[in-house]
C-alpha cells in the first residue's frame, strides 16, 4: 500500500512506464507496458561506457482536480541537446510528448495532491546494444517512468564549497543531464557528507576560484539585496527550474545579476552577514534553502527567514502549478 501522505522521493512507481526502441537508424513504436523488469544482456552498452542520458520533470494536481505537467517541451528539448552530446539519436518530439501524455492519462489517479507533492517524471535514454567495443552503440531505448514523489531535501540543507573536486571542464559534458555527471559526484559528495553537510558546491574547474551549481541544483544567492546565480556555461545544466524563476524575478523588477560568483566574494558576504539568503533550484529540490555554508574549515550560518525572497518565488511556483492563479507564461500543459 502507497502511503499517499508520507511520498518519499522517487521510490514509488505508478502502474505503466513507456518504452520506445531505436534499431537499424529508425525509432519503433512507442509501448506502454506495466511497470517492472527490463529485460537485459550483462554486455548492455550504456552498462559498459555511461552512454545515457536523463531528464526530470513533474505534473501537478491542481486544485480543480486535473493534471499539468512543467514545462515539457523545455526537458523535450534539453533530453535532445544531452542526447546530441552523448552521441545517441535525438527522439522524434511526437515520441515523447504523446507517449507522456498517453502515460499519464493512464496513471492519471496516481498524481498526487498537496503543496509538496507531484508526479516525478524520469525519462532516460539508453544505449542497448550487445557489443564491448568502445564506440558508439547501435540500437538505444528511451523509457518514461512516473514516480509519486514527496521532497527531495527535507528541510535545508548544508553545503561545502568543494575545491579538490570537478564536476565539469569547458569542452567537458557539464551542460548535459549525461547519467555519469551524477555518479561522479557522489563520491566528493560522500565526503562532505562524512563532515555533516548535505551537498558540495561546484566550483570551476581551473583554479576553483568561481561558484558553478550545487549538487543536483542551480545556485542562488542574494547578496546586497541582488539576486546573483552564475551565468550559464557549457560546464552549468541549464535548470529549467533557475530559468523560471529568473522569469518570475524579471517579472517583479527583483534587481537580477547572472554572472561569475567568485568563492571568495560568498565567503566574505556571507561573514559580512550581507548574505539575506541562499537556495538551490532544481526540478527534484524545488526551491532548497540553504542554511550553512563551508569553507575549508570554517561554518558559515546563512539566514532561512520564513518570508524572504525563496518563500516568496516558491509560492508563486506552487500557486502556478496549482493552478491557484493564472499561469500567465504558458508553462502548464
Ligand atoms: C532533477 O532535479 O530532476 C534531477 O535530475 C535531480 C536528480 C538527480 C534527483
Amino acid at each position: 500500500m502507497v502511503d499517499f501522505d508520507n511520498l518519499p522521493f522517487g521510490k514509488v512507481f505508478t502502474d505503466h512506464m513507456l518504452i520506445c526502441e531505436y534499431k537499424d537508424g529508425n525509432w519503433g513504436e512507442p509501448e506502454i507496458l506495466p511497470y517492472g523488469p527490463i529485460p537485459m544482456t550483462p554486455a548492455l552498452h550504456a552498462l559498459h561506457y555511461g552512454q545515457a542520458v536523463f531528464e526530470g520533470m513533474k505534473a501537478y494536481r491542481k486544485v480543480d482536480g486535473t493534471v499539468s505537467i512543467f514545462r515539457p517541451e523545455a526537458n523535450f528539448n534539453r533530453l535532445n541537446r544531452s542526447a546530441e552530446r552523448m552521441t545517441i539519436p535525438t527522439v522524434p518530439k511526437e515520441i515523447f510528448m504523446d507517449g507522456l501524455v498517453e502515460l499519464i492519462k493512464l496513471d492519471y489517479d496516481w498524481v498526487p495532491f498537496g503543496e509538496n507533492l507531484s508526479l516525478y517524471i524520469r525519462p532516460f535514454l539508453y544505449a542497448s546494444s550487445e557489443f564491448i567495443a568502445a564506440r558508439p552503440s547501435d540500437s538505444y531505448v528511451f523509457c518514461i517512468l512516473l514516480s509519486p514523489s514527496g521532497p527531495y531535501y527535507s528541510g535545508s540543507v548544508k553545503v561545502k564549497i568543494e575545491e579538490r573536486y570537478v564536476r565539469s571542464a569547458d569542452g567537458g559534458v557539464g551542460f548535459a543531464k549525461a547519467a555519469g555527471n551524477y555518479g561522479a559526484a557522489f563520491y566528493p559528495t560522500r565526503l562532505a557528507q562524512q563532515e555533516g553537510y548535505t551537498q558540495i558546491i561546484w566550483t570551476d574547474h581551473k583554479n576553483h576560484h568561481l561558484i558553478e551549481e550545487s549538487g543536483t541544483m542551480n545556485i542562488a544567492v542574494v547578496i546586497d539585496g541582488v539576486f546573483r546565480t552564475p551565468a550559464l556555461s557549457e560546464r552549468i545544466l541549464a535548470g529549467i527550474t533557475r530559468d523560471s524563476i529568473l522569469t518570475l524575478l524579471n517579472d517583479q523588477n527583483f534587481p537580477i545579476k547572472e554572472g561569475p560568483i567568485t568563492v571568495d566574494e560568498l565567503v566574505t558576504a556571507a561573514r559580512e552577514k550581507r548574505v539575506s539568503e541562499m537556495f538551490g533550484m532544481g526540478t527534484a529540490a524545488v526551491i532548497s534553502p540553504i542554511s550553512h555554508l563551508g569553507f575549508r574549515d570554517e561554518v558559515i550560518e546563512i539566514p532561512t527567514p520564513d518570508n524572504g525572497l525563496s518563500a516568496l518565488v516558491k509560492k508563486s511556483l506552487t500557486d502556478i502549478r496549482l493552478g491557484k492563479v493564472e499561469d500567465t507564461f504558458g508553462w502548464m500543459y
